[in-house]
């Protein structure tokens, strides 16, 4: 087969199969488990000076507004917050990928000075100090806390936090139907080529990609990028690519917060990543279909876990 070809039905495939799908349904839970990996989750004695928890730079839609997380005694951190709504189904964790699941990467803020800065010993020793929480242990796991444990159940919790229902989804399994400006944007995304690096159930999340792959991107120096693992040049600003789903709930964007805007990420990722500069209908049209993303708030975020 020619290569034009050959190319051109790899484009007709990607352009008519169904690229996005349907966030699934929570997998049933231990409700004692999740309701104690939210507590965690939320309680500021598992950070050294006790004022900083997850949910300090992880709670509006998952994430926060600041530019930069702020972590124990002020310490400002080195990259934009990403949201743990969805996170689940990202296929590697962190922007540069280097915690391989949800288990992993509570090392991370954990252990990082300017994040919570503990080590494995003191969330232990915090845990064994707290009557309550050694009862809870006790219930869940039977046996006393400790810092596989602690991690075992945010890592439940985290499970349980998936946005299902938004308008895309419900238009995918022939619920609910498009407007004429939403097919469009739908259709500008994939036909400019956003949908080869942001597909899948996270519209996203699921491949390395650059930021600046057809017009170079501003560099900043020590930034945790995919080159800060592996030292390679081509790995400069390379991070995973991050998920759609939400994306009009979680403002600023981009790994440096560099876009306040949905219409101002949406023009800097079709110049440095495509190339190409949009008609002011099709960047405002690809803007209602993000808006369709939009999903619900996991219930065991906004309702007590019972
Ligand atoms: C001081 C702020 C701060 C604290 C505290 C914090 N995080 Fe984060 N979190 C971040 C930042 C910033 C990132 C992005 C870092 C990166 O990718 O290099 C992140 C990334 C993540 C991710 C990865 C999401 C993805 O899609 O890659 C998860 C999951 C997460 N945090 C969960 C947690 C959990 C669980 C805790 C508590 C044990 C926690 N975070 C504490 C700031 C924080
Ligand atoms: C070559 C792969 C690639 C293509 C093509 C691409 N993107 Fe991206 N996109 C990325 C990467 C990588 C990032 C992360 C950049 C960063 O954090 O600095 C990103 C970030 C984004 C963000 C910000 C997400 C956030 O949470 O901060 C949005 C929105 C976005 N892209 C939309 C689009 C749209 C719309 C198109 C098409 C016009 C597109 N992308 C094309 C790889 C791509």
């Amino acid at each position: 087969m020619n290569k034009t070809i050959a190319l051109f039905l790899l484009f007709t495939t990607l352009l008519s199969a169904e690229i996005i799908t349907p966030i699934p349904d929570v997998k049933p839970f231990d409700k004692a488990k999740v309701a104690l990996g939210k507590k965690l989750f939320f309680d500021t004695n598992f950070s050294k000076d006790r004022t900083v928890s997850c949910a300090s730079c992880h709670s509006d839609f998952g994430t926060d507004r600041r530019a930069l997380s702020i972590g124990v005694e002020n310490k400002k951190g080195i990259i934009h917050s990403s949201t743990v709504f969805n996170a689940v189904n990202n296929y590697k964790q962190f922007y540069n990928g280097r915690a391989a699941n949800l288990n992993e990467q509570i090392d991370g803020p954990i252990h990082t000075d300017y994040e919570m800065g503990i080590s494995d010993q003191d969330v232990e020793n915090n845990l064994n100090t707290s009557k309550e929480y050694k009862a809870t242990f006790k219930k869940v796991y039977n046996q006393v806390p400790s810092y596989k444990l602690f991690k075992d159940a945010i890592v439940a919790f985290e499970e349980t936090l998936l946005t299902p229902n938004s308008r895309f989804d419900r238009f995918l399994k022939g619920e609910d139907s498009l407007t004429q400006l939403e097919k469009d944007g739908f259709n500008s995304f994939k036909e400019h080529g956003c949908a080869a690096c942001h597909n899948g159930v996270n519209v996203g999340g699921n491949s390395m990609q650059m930021i600046g792959s057809v017009i170079e991107y501003p560099y900043i120096e020590g930034q945790q990028d995919l080159y800060a693992l592996t030292k390679k040049e081509m790995d400069k600003n390379v991070f995973r690519v991050p998920s759609l789903r939400n994306i009009n709930k979680t403002a600023p964007y981009f790994h440096d917060a560099s876009a306040s805007t949905l219409e101002e990420v949406v023009i800097k990722m079709s110049y440095y990543n495509l190339g190409t500069i949009l008609e002011d209908k099709e960047t405002e049209a690809i803007i209602a279909f993000l808006k369709t993303l939009d999903g619900d708030i996991p219930k065991t975020w906004s309702e007590d876990v019972k």
